[in-house]
């Protein structure tokens, strides 16, 4: 089986850090592929991480995840709410799926409630800033070692 973890973010998240800090925080997302990557070493995993504001691009990456990796991490940003195209190609995944947000859309304005991302995933995870993706990278991780 591959030993490849995805991590694929969508748009405008290249611009946290200054991006509304008080929802997001000051982390930016080279500290937190920088975080992830520490995580995947030391397991001897490889790591595939990537932000696109282009949704055609996140559903081509996320074709490829299909493929070639182990387990998905996404962070669709704002195309959570609107993309029947990236909930399609989720559905080609076998392998788990965990959805990331760094705030809690559930708890957010009426439009962020709608999410055409969850019934496709395994798994989920809100609200915890960019320490969750650190959670889901440590998850994927002991589910792989689970299974050898
Ligand atoms: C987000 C939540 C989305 O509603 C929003 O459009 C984003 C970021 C998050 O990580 O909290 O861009 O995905």
């Amino acid at each position: 089986m591959s030993k490849t973890i995805y991590i694929l973010n969508g748009p405008n998240l290249n611009r946290l850090g200054t991006r509304e800090t008080e929802i997001y925080g000051k982390v930016t997302l080279a500290d937190i592929e920088k975080s992830c990557r520490e995580l995947t070493e030391k397991s001897g995993i490889s790591l595939v991480f990537r932000q696109s504001n282009t949704e055609g691009e996140l559903v081509n990456w996320v074709q490829e995840a299909a493929d070639k990796s182990c387990a998905l991490i996404i962070n669709a940003a704002a195309y959570t709410h609107t993309s029947v195209a990236l909930f399609d190609a989720l559905k080609l995944l076998s392998v788990p799926i965990i959805e990331v947000h760094l705030s809690n859309p559930s708890a957010r304005e009426a439009f962020r409630q709608q999410n055409f991302i969850s019934p496709a995933v395994t798994s989920g995870i809100f609200g915890f800033g960019a320490i969750g993706y650190d959670m889901a990278t440590n998850a994927i991780i002991k589910k792989l070692e689970q299974e050898l």
